[in-house]
């Protein structure tokens, strides 16, 4: 079987990952080879033999791949991606896909014109526990669902902050980035809560704050109402005291369920614990299943939609409000906001946001307030 020939845009970075799960599937057997990079700075550990080019369309043409990687900041993948497509390749392009429904209505419309498909980054779509808790919802194990919460409580330091010039950035070279939890840490999991019902959204409502100088949240409540009335909390936070992974729990009325995205965890009603949910395969061995044998996409574009959808609100939202020293641990280029964590463990719990409940930080700094 000739191998499908894939080069990655954006090779630096998170597109070091993607080097890496290429050489290991192609060690494993699976019929793909990495036949060009693209990076608009210095390649770092370019392997031997593999071209390299600063201007992507020059890969497109001299390579011709079938399959491209687009792992670059958010606000340049509709361009690249539109080259990728009208280039004949088929892409496997970042999360998050893009910044609004203009932007996505623009893809799904080269998607179309070309013959070619996206499948979006978002690798919580590929945990075989999402698969199986959407069946038990469908099959009405949970009864009518009436809530869908996840809490997350990491912890990122300051040199995470300085990782890249569109760190902590809502916009770049006037476009909007949206580096704040919601959209980059936390999108799988935000993306993983809508597909749960995959209904569309009608109402988007945020309370939003930062620990530190940036011009996005590190930490927000975020209240997302579907078509037909299902509310989903999402509770995150990059300054939190202890680690919780950004689970997801489904709230019916026959019970609940739980599901741990990164073990394929998944607990149903009248379960005990949780199990492991096997048989996860990447979202780059499942586009090529789909070129060769026509397998479904795990996440194709049209099922983000949704989350694009919440994206959009998100940027007309105020900025988020800075919360003053007091209020901080500061240590080793952590700040820990005190009482995070329980605060957003209540909010996921009742679906509410946070200036809805009590909580501990009062004190804002001035002129960072825009909507505490
Ligand atoms: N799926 C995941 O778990 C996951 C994890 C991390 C990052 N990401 C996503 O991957 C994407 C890249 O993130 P990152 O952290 O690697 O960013 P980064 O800034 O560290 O690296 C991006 C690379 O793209 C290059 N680049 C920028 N514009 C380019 C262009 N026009 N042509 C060619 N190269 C260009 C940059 O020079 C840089 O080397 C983002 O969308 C991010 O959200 C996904």
């Amino acid at each position: 079987m000739t191998a499908t020939s894939v080069a990655l845009i954006g090779a630096n970075g998170h597109g070091m990952y993607h080097r890496r799960q290429l050489a290991e599937l192609a060690e494993a057997g699976v019929a793909v080879r990495l036949v060009g990079l693209a990076d608009t700075r210095e390649v770092q550990e370019a392997p031997a033999g593999v071209p390299v080019y600063t201007d992507h369309r020059a890969l497109l043409d001299e390579v011709k791949p079938q399959v491209v990687i687009v792992c670059t900041p958010p606000h340049t993948h509709l361009a690249l991606t539109r080259d990728a497509l009208r280039a004949g390749a088929d892409v496997l392009l970042e999360k998050p896909p893009v910044l609004d429904r203009a932007e996505h209505e623009a893809l799904t419309a080269a998607e179309a014109e070309t013959g070619r498909v996206v499948q979006v980054g978002f690798q919580a779509l590929a945990s075989p526990a999402l698969v199986r808790l959407r069946a038990a919802v469908v099959g009405g194990a949970l009864g009518a669902v009436r809530h869908i919460s996840v809490l997350g409580c990491w912890k990122r330091d300051d040199a995470y902050w300085a990782r890249s010039p569109w760190s902590g950035r809502r916009t770049v070279d006037g476009r909007p980035s949206l580096d704040g939890a919601l959209a980059n840490p936390f999108a799988h999991a935000v993306m993983q809560a809508l597909s749960v019902l995959d209904a569309p959204v009608e109402r988007v409502e945020v309370d939003w704050l930062r620990v530190r100088p940036i011009e996005v949240e590190d930490t927000a409540t975020l209240r997302i109402t579907l078509a037909g009335g299902v509310t989903v909390l999402v509770a995150v936070t990059l300054a939190g005291e202890g680690f919780v992974d950004g689970d997801l729990t489904v709230y019916g009325e026959r019970g609940d369920a739980e599901l741990g995205f990164r073990e394929d965890l998944l607990r149903l009603p009248g379960e005990a614990a949780a199990v492991q949910v096997t048989g996860r395969r990447t979202l780059l061995e499942n586009l090529l299943a789909h070129r060769s044998d026509g397998e479904p996409l795990l996440a194709p574009l049209s099922r983000t939609a949704p989350f694009t959808a919440v994206l959009e609100r998100l940027r007309a939202a105020p900025p988020p409000y800075q919360v003053a020293e007091e209020a901080l641990d500061v240590a080793d280029g952590h700040r820990t906001l005190r009482g995070v964590n329980t605060v957003l463990a209540r909010c996921a719990a009742r679906g509410a946001l946070m200036n809805e409940l009590s909580r501990p930080w009062s004190a804002t700094v001035p002129g960072g307030t825009a909507n505490g």
